[in-house]
């Protein structure tokens, strides 16, 4: 029999294999363990991230823009995000896997909401939902918690409002801007949520959030004092350049790496040096080794 999923199974002491859920990043916030956040899109690269000890995978609505190429996140649909979804979940042992749900899957109404957040369940296999939007959400939060599934909330620039609030600016830069945002905060608590997404906020706004919840706070452009951090992993591989906020630190260069590689590839091909005899199946070869077999 597995090992349940909580870690209860003697697991404690191993944190680093040991299966992240939402009350293990409630544990890390008491402990001020921060908890490492990337999103994750296809099976490949969630296997990749969750075998360097990422703790959380968020299968963010940002594919549209960074794998589907489009300006915005406003188009995504449910299957797409399901289908992303269900591949990251499929690679994961250990990492919490969140489903964002993408713009008017859970906005029209509570009932749609938790059939949608539902089928991210079901269907993909995540483990929790991510959702947009302060107090006015917070009757879905509490229906869609209260039926057994984790949400997280989102706050701060909220990009699925990109074309109500007309730009990326920071937010929460006013007394009103911050004060709506920690009443945000804390009703989101309150509805049921087990962390926050703080995108885009100043870092004295973000520490009194973090130090108003109780629940871990997950920044991205929101300083260094939220009990964790996410960065879109397109972002901090260097594969997406379109536009590069200050807040996106670049670990690697890939796109310079694979378009090397593409280019020699070519270059190659071409050339008619790949492939070799070597990379080739030879009858002769086949013959000898059949006749070695048999
Ligand atoms: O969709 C996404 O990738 C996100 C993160 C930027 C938090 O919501």
């Amino acid at each position: 029999m597995s090992k349940p999923a909580n870690g209860s199974g003697g697991e404690r002491g191993d944190a680093k294999r040991r299966k992240v859920t939402t009350l293990r990043l409630q544990e890390m916030k008491e402990q001020g363990e921060r908890i490492a956040c990337l999103t994750a899109y296809d099976f490949v690269m969630a296997r990749l991230l969750d075998e360097a000890g990422i703790d959380v995978l968020l299968v963010g609505d940002s594919a549209g823009m960074v794998f589907g190429g489009q300006d915005t996140t406003i188009s995504v649909t449910m299957p797409q995000m399901l289908y992303h979804a269900t591949v990251v979940a499929r690679a994961v042992k250990r990492a919490l896997v969140v489903g964002d749900l993408p713009f008017m899957s859970y906005q029209a109404s509570v009932e749609e909401a938790l059939r949608n957040a539902g089928s991210f369940m079901k269907e993909a296999l995540v483990e929790a939902v991510k959702l947009e939007g302060g107090e006015g959400i917070c009757p879905t939060v509490r229906r869609i918690v209260d039926a057994g599934i984790p949400v997280m909330g989102h706050l701060g620039l909220t990009p699925q409002s990109i074309h109500k609030f007309g730009s990326y600016r920071t937010r929460g830069t006013t007394d009103d801007e911050a004060e709506q945002i920690l009443r945000d905060a804390r009703a989101l608590q309150d509805a049921g949520a087990f962390g926050i997404v703080l995108e885009k906020i100043p870092v004295e706004l973000a520490r009194d959030v973090t130090k108003a919840l109780k629940i871990p706070t997950i920044g991205i452009g929101a300083g260094s004092e939220c009990d964790g951090q996410i960065l879109v992993v397109h972002d901090m591989l260097g594969l997406f350049s379109r536009f590069r906020p200050r807040f996106v630190r670049r670990y690697a260069e890939l796109a310079r790496e694979m378009q090397d590689a593409f280019r020699r590839y070519c270059a190659d091909v071409k050339s008619r040096s790949f492939p070799s005899a070597a990379e080739s199946y030879w009858r002769e070869e086949e013959e000898r080794e059949r006749g070695k077999g048999g």
